[in-house]
């Protein structure tokens, strides 16, 4: 029984995984009503809750703490101060567990879950706060074909949420919105596989000045910047010659940009997966689900090397050793 801990960002997370079933999935978050995520602040947040995120995990799981066999945790990549907390709580209940670590990578954890919805070998579109990433395995190592070359999909979104006065977060708002909204032409703009969205920022904050309503501009939002997220994927599957397409990251609950996959998809004749919302957003039952995949294939760390295990907030998907497949 593998328990994963889950600390990159805003989310505290517990996840136990056994034989790869999910037998809880808990989670606390930090929020903020206005501006960004502080890192300091989250992580005080993390160190508040991660005991009393850790017993419900247990009791939801209904399992005793000895029958647990490793801690994995997400070491890569995030907020340094936020994954500080995640890895000294993890070792804290190690030592005390006399039980090894699995160190994981987040992104790559996004990716694996998705082996639930029955996907072998996917491109996945990561689309979250912070990362925005088509990724794909080849060659032995999990590849970025493309990405955003500025801010990522989710902050973009949350960053126009806020000057229009919606709050945070604004994904699910913006989604409301433009049901009633229709189209205007906005930039878009995709390069190869890579995307950008600052540009469409300013555009969309100009024509909310200019008094253009927020129901059309959120539906050209969603129009245009789910396009290029499509577009780059469509481009990943024909590059890779891969037949599935697999959604990750918290802008994924978004039920249009879903369609859209789908459509592409169909198409295409490839297959579509998307992992139900609590899975897509960031959660530790990925990361207790990729740590006993990691762990089988023998990726452990043993309590008298704990103080050569240290995190990694800048690592890239592409760094990171596939050794288990
Ligand atoms: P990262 O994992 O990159 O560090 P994060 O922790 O912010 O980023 P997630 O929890 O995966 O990422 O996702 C949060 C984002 O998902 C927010 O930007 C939020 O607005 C967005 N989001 C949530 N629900 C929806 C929705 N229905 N439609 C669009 N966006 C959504
Ligand atoms: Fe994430």
């Amino acid at each position: 029984m593998i328990i994963g801990i889950e600390s990159t960002a805003h989310t505290f997370g517990v996840g136990v995984v056994k034989d790869g079933k999910i037998l809880a999935n808990c989670k606390d978050s930090y929020t903020t009503e206005k501006g960004g995520i502080i890192p300091m602040e989250s992580a005080k947040h993390h160190r508040e809750c991660a005991d009393r995120v850790w017993k419900d995990a247990i009791v939801r799981a209904c399992v005793s703490e000895k029958d647990i066999d490793a801690i994995a945790v997400s070491q890569a990549p995030g907020l340094a101060p936020c994954l500080l907390e995640g890895m000294k709580f993890a070792k804290k209940k190690a030592i005390e567990l006399n039980v090894p670590i699995i160190p994981v990578n987040h992104c790559v954890a996004h990716l694996e879950i998705g082996r639930l919805t029955g996907a072998s070998d996917p491109v996945l579109l990561y689309a979250s706060g912070a990362n925005t990433q088509v990724i794909a395995y080849a060659a032995g190592k999990y590849r970025v074909f493309g990405e955003t070359l500025d801010i990522g999909i989710g902050n973009f979104i949350d960053n126009f949420a806020r000057y229009i006065g919606i709050g945070f977060p604004g994904g699910p708002k913006i989604m409301e919105l433009a049901k009633s909204g229709k189209y205007i032409e906005i930039p878009y703009s995709v390069k190869g596989m890579d995307v950008l969205f600052s540009g469409l920022l300013t555009n969309l904050k100009q024509k909310y000045d200019k008094g253009v309503s927020k129901e059309d501009l959120s539906y050209s939002l969603q129009e245009t910047a789910f396009a290029m997220l499509v577009e780059a994927s469509e481009r990943a599957l024909a590059h890779t010659g891969k037949k599935e397409l697999l959604l990750g990251g918290g802008v994924a609950c978004n039920t249009r940009l879903q369609e859209m996959c789908r459509i592409m998809c169909e198409e295409r004749g490839a297959k579509f997966f998307v992992p139900e919302n609590s899975l897509l957003v960031d959660n530790a039952a990925m990361i207790a689900y990729l740590g006993e995949i990691e762990y089988n294939s023998g990726i452990k760390v043993n309590i008298k090397t704990f103080d050569e295990l240290d995190i990694n907030p800048r690592e890239r998907t592409d760094d990171v050793v596939v050794s288990w497949k």
